[in-house]
């Protein structure tokens, strides 16, 4: 076990998420009943919940996916790249974009600004995790899977320098 897998504590347990998500799929299939609904994953964080919530959907639904990644400068800013944009035409469409987590708010206020371009009948977006004591810009959020503290949180999706995502739970590094 290396370092990190040691001073992990566990959040929630796949338990709690797939019945948390669960509780998301069935307000989607409410909320978006009748509808042609476009789900846009944000790789690679997002792709754990992405498929496991669309599953638990019974409302057909596209899926794609878009990558994008913020330089890493001095701070965190708003400088975010697309690195993979979406395949499907979304204009006149239902779109949802499924990321993991809302922090400072940059890259999911970039994503639904740029999206907006593309004029979707409608544009939601529903996030696992909010660490909302982070925010510095503020985002309108549709669907919250669990608001949590201000820690940094690794395992079903969350990385640390892209190792880790693997983790079927939910961890967190107790300091
Ligand atoms: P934002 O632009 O600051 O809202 O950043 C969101 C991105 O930061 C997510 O897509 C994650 O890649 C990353 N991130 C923020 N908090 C965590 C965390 O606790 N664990 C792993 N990645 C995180
Ligand atoms: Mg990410």
């Amino acid at each position: 076990m290396d370092e990190i897998m040691r001073k992990l504590k566990v959040m929630y347990t796949e338990e709690q998420i797939q019945k948390r998500i669960q509780e998301m799929a069935e307000q989607l299939d409410k909320d978006y009943q009748g509808k042609d609904l476009i789900v846009i994953s944000v790789l690679k964080g997002a792709i754990f919940f992405s498929v496991d919530l669309v599953k638990k959907m019974k409302t057909p639904v596209i899926f794609d996916m878009m990558q994008v990644s913020s330089y890493q400068g001095t701070q965190s800013t708003g400088n975010v790249i697309i690195k993979k944009d979406l395949d499907e035409d979304i204009s006149g469409k239902d779109v949802l974009i499924l990321e993991d987590i809302i922090d400072t708010g940059y890259t999911l206020q970039y994503l639904k600004e740029y999206l907006q371009t593309l004029n979707p009948s409608s544009l939601k977006i529903a996030v696992l995790a909010d660490k909302k004591e982070r925010r510095e810009i503020d985002v309108d959020i549709d669907y919250t899977g669990f608001e949590i503290e201000n820690k940094f949180i690794v395992g079903y999706g969350f990385d640390i320098d892209q190792k880790y995502r693997n983790i079927p739970y939910i961890g967190y590094i107790e300091e």
